[in-house]
Protein backbone atom coordinates (compact mmCIF):
# COMPACT_ATOMS: atom_id res chain seq x y z
CA UNK A 1 0.00 0.00 0.00
CA UNK A 2 1.07 3.46 -0.93
CA UNK A 3 0.48 7.03 1.08
CA UNK A 4 1.41 10.00 0.02
CA UNK A 5 0.74 13.75 0.64
CA UNK A 6 -1.00 16.04 -2.43
CA UNK A 7 0.61 19.29 -2.23
CA UNK A 8 -2.30 21.10 -4.22
CA UNK A 9 -4.68 19.72 -5.61
CA UNK A 10 -3.55 20.51 -9.32
CA UNK A 11 -0.78 18.05 -8.40
CA UNK A 12 -3.39 15.35 -9.06
CA UNK A 13 -3.23 12.80 -11.82
CA UNK A 14 -6.41 12.85 -13.63
CA UNK A 15 -8.32 9.75 -12.11
CA UNK A 16 -7.11 7.68 -9.39
CA UNK A 17 -9.79 5.27 -8.69
CA UNK A 18 -7.43 2.86 -6.73
CA UNK A 19 -6.85 5.40 -3.96
CA UNK A 20 -8.56 6.10 -0.19
CA UNK A 21 -8.84 10.08 -0.49
CA UNK A 22 -8.69 12.36 2.41
CA UNK A 23 -9.27 16.43 1.80
CA UNK A 24 -7.51 18.63 4.38
CA UNK A 25 -8.38 22.37 4.39
CA UNK A 26 -7.38 23.48 7.95
CA UNK A 27 -7.63 27.43 7.59
CA UNK A 28 -10.10 26.81 6.98
CA UNK A 29 -12.80 24.74 4.75
CA UNK A 30 -12.76 21.08 6.81
CA UNK A 31 -11.99 22.62 9.98
CA UNK A 32 -15.42 24.95 9.63
CA UNK A 33 -17.37 21.50 7.98
CA UNK A 34 -16.26 19.45 11.22
CA UNK A 35 -17.54 22.50 13.51
CA UNK A 36 -20.88 22.94 11.49
CA UNK A 37 -21.48 18.85 11.43
CA UNK A 38 -20.58 18.73 14.67
CA UNK A 39 -22.71 21.44 15.85
CA UNK A 40 -26.02 19.88 14.40
CA UNK A 41 -25.81 20.81 10.30
CA UNK A 42 -28.19 18.13 8.67
CA UNK A 43 -25.06 18.04 6.03
CA UNK A 44 -23.29 20.23 4.10
CA UNK A 45 -22.90 20.53 0.19
CA UNK A 46 -19.79 21.78 -1.13
CA UNK A 47 -20.37 23.84 -4.33
CA UNK A 48 -17.78 25.36 -6.86
CA UNK A 49 -19.47 28.60 -6.88
CA UNK A 50 -21.83 31.38 -4.93
CA UNK A 51 -24.10 30.55 -7.87
CA UNK A 52 -24.32 27.11 -7.34
CA UNK A 53 -24.97 27.11 -4.01
CA UNK A 54 -27.63 29.45 -4.08
CA UNK A 55 -29.30 27.73 -6.93
CA UNK A 56 -29.18 24.32 -5.77
CA UNK A 57 -30.88 25.82 -2.50
CA UNK A 58 -33.55 27.30 -4.61
CA UNK A 59 -34.30 23.96 -6.13
CA UNK A 60 -34.40 22.30 -2.95
CA UNK A 61 -36.37 24.82 -0.40
CA UNK A 62 -38.68 22.98 1.24
CA UNK A 63 -35.67 21.92 3.49
CA UNK A 64 -34.05 24.50 6.11
CA UNK A 65 -30.99 25.87 5.00
CA UNK A 66 -28.03 28.02 5.00
CA UNK A 67 -25.32 29.37 2.27
CA UNK A 68 -22.46 29.77 3.60
CA UNK A 69 -18.92 30.44 2.57
CA UNK A 70 -16.01 32.79 1.53
CA UNK A 71 -14.01 34.79 -1.17
CA UNK A 72 -10.64 36.11 -0.27
CA UNK A 73 -11.37 35.52 3.23
CA UNK A 74 -14.66 37.27 3.88
CA UNK A 75 -18.26 36.49 3.77
CA UNK A 76 -19.90 36.04 0.49
CA UNK A 77 -22.26 38.86 -0.18
CA UNK A 78 -26.02 37.53 0.46
CA UNK A 79 -24.76 34.82 2.33
CA UNK A 80 -25.87 33.81 5.79
CA UNK A 81 -22.22 32.63 7.35
CA UNK A 82 -18.70 33.32 6.30
CA UNK A 83 -16.51 30.23 6.48
CA UNK A 84 -15.22 31.34 10.02
CA UNK A 85 -15.74 28.01 12.11
CA UNK A 86 -16.86 30.55 15.21
CA UNK A 87 -19.84 31.31 13.21
CA UNK A 88 -21.24 27.71 13.48
CA UNK A 89 -20.61 26.72 16.98
CA UNK A 90 -24.03 27.69 17.91
CA UNK A 91 -26.28 24.71 17.22
CA UNK A 92 -29.35 26.66 17.66
CA UNK A 93 -28.34 28.27 14.25
CA UNK A 94 -27.12 25.09 12.58
CA UNK A 95 -28.87 22.64 14.09
CA UNK A 96 -31.08 20.70 11.77
CA UNK A 97 -29.57 22.60 8.16
CA UNK A 98 -28.83 21.95 4.98
CA UNK A 99 -25.56 24.42 4.21
CA UNK A 100 -24.84 25.09 0.50
CA UNK A 101 -21.33 25.89 1.09
CA UNK A 102 -18.75 27.12 -1.11
CA UNK A 103 -15.18 28.42 -0.47
CA UNK A 104 -11.98 29.30 -2.88
CA UNK A 105 -9.70 26.40 -2.20
CA UNK A 106 -11.96 23.74 0.05
CA UNK A 107 -15.18 22.85 -1.69
CA UNK A 108 -13.30 22.41 -5.39
CA UNK A 109 -10.48 20.32 -3.61
CA UNK A 110 -13.79 18.19 -1.76
CA UNK A 111 -15.41 17.92 -5.57
CA UNK A 112 -11.94 17.40 -7.66
CA UNK A 113 -10.82 14.20 -5.34
CA UNK A 114 -14.45 12.64 -5.57
CA UNK A 115 -14.37 13.23 -9.17
CA UNK A 116 -10.94 11.57 -9.69
CA UNK A 117 -11.49 8.83 -6.81
CA UNK A 118 -15.16 8.22 -7.30
CA UNK A 119 -15.41 7.06 -3.81
CA UNK A 120 -16.13 8.19 -0.67
CA UNK A 121 -13.75 11.23 0.46
CA UNK A 122 -13.23 11.89 4.11
CA UNK A 123 -12.38 15.61 5.34
CA UNK A 124 -9.95 16.36 7.88
CA UNK A 125 -8.84 19.12 10.50
CA UNK A 126 -6.84 18.84 13.56
CA UNK A 127 -9.55 19.13 14.91
CA UNK A 128 -10.72 16.12 13.97
CA UNK A 129 -7.53 14.20 12.85
CA UNK A 130 -7.38 11.60 15.39
CA UNK A 131 -10.90 10.34 14.53
CA UNK A 132 -9.92 10.51 10.49
CA UNK A 133 -6.61 8.66 11.04
CA UNK A 134 -8.64 5.55 12.70
CA UNK A 135 -11.36 5.44 10.12
CA UNK A 136 -8.51 5.03 7.71
CA UNK A 137 -6.30 2.47 9.18
CA UNK A 138 -10.07 0.32 9.91
CA UNK A 139 -10.73 0.95 6.23
CA UNK A 140 -7.05 -0.17 4.99
CA UNK A 141 -7.48 -3.17 7.15
CA UNK A 142 -11.04 -4.35 6.53
CA UNK A 143 -10.51 -3.89 2.57
CA UNK A 144 -7.24 -4.35 0.01
CA UNK A 145 -6.22 -0.67 -0.24
CA UNK A 146 -3.73 0.61 -2.91
CA UNK A 147 -3.11 3.69 -1.79
CA UNK A 148 -4.29 6.65 0.71
CA UNK A 149 -4.10 10.25 -0.79
CA UNK A 150 -3.74 13.01 1.82
CA UNK A 151 -5.03 16.09 -0.70
CA UNK A 152 -3.96 19.63 0.69
CA UNK A 153 -6.36 21.92 -0.59
CA UNK A 154 -3.55 24.75 -0.54
CA UNK A 155 -4.14 27.64 -1.96
CA UNK A 156 -4.62 28.37 -4.89
CA UNK A 157 -2.46 25.83 -6.72
CA UNK A 158 0.34 26.53 -4.04
CA UNK A 159 1.26 24.58 -1.22
CA UNK A 160 0.13 25.60 2.11
CA UNK A 161 2.21 24.73 5.28
CA UNK A 162 -0.96 24.31 7.47
CA UNK A 163 -2.20 21.83 5.56
CA UNK A 164 1.34 20.37 5.18
CA UNK A 165 1.51 20.00 8.81
CA UNK A 166 -1.80 18.70 9.42
CA UNK A 167 -1.07 15.95 6.50
CA UNK A 168 1.89 14.74 7.74
CA UNK A 169 0.68 14.37 11.20
CA UNK A 170 -1.51 12.04 9.83
CA UNK A 171 1.34 10.11 7.60
CA UNK A 172 3.07 9.53 11.21
CA UNK A 173 -0.55 8.42 12.90
CA UNK A 174 -1.19 5.98 9.76
CA UNK A 175 2.13 4.71 10.01
CA UNK A 176 1.94 4.06 13.32
CA UNK A 177 -0.93 2.53 13.68
CA UNK A 178 -0.90 0.36 10.50
CA UNK A 179 2.60 -1.21 11.87
CA UNK A 180 -0.06 -2.71 14.29
CA UNK A 181 -1.48 -4.60 11.96
CA UNK A 182 1.48 -5.75 10.27
CA UNK A 183 0.63 -2.98 6.79
CA UNK A 184 3.65 -0.56 6.22
CA UNK A 185 2.39 1.52 3.64
CA UNK A 186 5.39 2.73 1.66
CA UNK A 187 5.26 6.86 1.53
CA UNK A 188 5.71 9.11 -1.08
CA UNK A 189 8.15 12.04 -0.80
CA UNK A 190 5.83 14.30 0.04
CA UNK A 191 4.82 12.17 2.65
CA UNK A 192 8.47 11.63 4.22
CA UNK A 193 8.88 15.72 3.86
CA UNK A 194 5.30 16.06 5.46
CA UNK A 195 5.88 13.71 7.84
CA UNK A 196 9.09 15.28 9.01
CA UNK A 197 8.03 19.10 8.84
CA UNK A 198 5.17 17.73 11.53
CA UNK A 199 7.59 15.86 13.84
CA UNK A 200 9.61 19.06 14.15
CA UNK A 201 6.62 21.38 14.80
CA UNK A 202 4.58 18.50 16.89
CA UNK A 203 4.10 20.95 19.90
CA UNK A 204 3.41 24.29 18.01
CA UNK A 205 -0.03 24.16 15.53
CA UNK A 206 -0.36 27.48 16.44
CA UNK A 207 2.83 28.59 15.68
CA UNK A 208 2.66 26.82 12.39
CA UNK A 209 -0.69 28.41 11.09
CA UNK A 210 0.49 31.82 12.26
CA UNK A 211 3.68 31.53 10.17
CA UNK A 212 1.36 29.98 6.90
CA UNK A 213 0.86 32.67 4.39
CA UNK A 214 -2.92 31.99 4.36
CA UNK A 215 -2.88 32.03 8.51
CA UNK A 216 -1.28 35.77 8.27
CA UNK A 217 -3.41 36.69 5.43
CA UNK A 218 -6.43 35.72 8.03
CA UNK A 219 -4.68 37.60 11.07
CA UNK A 220 -4.89 40.62 9.12
CA UNK A 221 -8.22 40.63 7.90
CA UNK A 222 -9.62 39.74 11.55
CA UNK A 223 -9.97 36.68 11.96
CA UNK A 224 -6.54 35.42 14.45
CA UNK A 225 -9.56 33.26 16.47
CA UNK A 226 -9.90 31.29 13.69
CA UNK A 227 -6.18 30.03 13.75
CA UNK A 228 -6.23 29.14 17.38
CA UNK A 229 -9.16 27.45 16.73
CA UNK A 230 -8.55 25.44 13.54
CA UNK A 231 -4.72 24.55 15.73
CA UNK A 232 -6.77 22.77 18.47
CA UNK A 233 -6.04 19.33 18.20
CA UNK A 234 -8.68 16.62 18.33
CA UNK A 235 -11.77 18.53 19.44
CA UNK A 236 -13.49 16.91 17.48
CA UNK A 237 -14.32 12.60 17.34
CA UNK A 238 -16.34 13.00 14.26
CA UNK A 239 -15.17 11.52 10.34
CA UNK A 240 -17.05 13.98 7.94
CA UNK A 241 -17.28 12.11 4.25
CA UNK A 242 -18.43 13.61 1.01
CA UNK A 243 -20.45 10.99 -1.14
CA UNK A 244 -20.60 12.73 -4.34
CA UNK A 245 -23.43 14.89 -3.49
CA UNK A 246 -23.59 16.02 0.26
CA UNK A 247 -21.38 15.73 3.09
CA UNK A 248 -22.08 13.63 6.60
CA UNK A 249 -21.19 12.06 9.16
CA UNK A 250 -19.70 8.65 9.13
CA UNK A 251 -21.42 6.74 11.77
CA UNK A 252 -18.87 3.08 11.08
C1 LIG B 1 -10.56 28.08 1.18
O1 LIG B 1 -11.36 27.15 0.92
O2 LIG B 1 -9.87 28.62 0.33
C2 LIG B 1 -10.36 28.57 2.61
O3 LIG B 1 -11.06 27.84 3.51
C3 LIG B 1 -10.27 30.05 2.68
C4 LIG B 1 -10.61 30.68 4.02
O4 LIG B 1 -9.82 30.66 4.95
O5 LIG B 1 -11.70 31.22 4.17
Amino acid sequence: MKIDVVLTPHLLPPRFEDALCVVIDVLRATTTIVAALANGASEVRPCITAAEARRSAKSENDIPFLLGGERRGLRIPGFHLGNSPAEYLDSSKISGRVVYFSTTNGTPALRRAYKGSARPVYLAALVNMSAVSSAIIRAATNNALKKIFLICAGRQGRASLEDTYCAGLIVSRLQSGLAKYGISPEPGDAAILAAEYSRMNVENPLAVLATSEHGRYLQSIGFADDLEYASRKDIYDIVPYFDGQRIIISSE
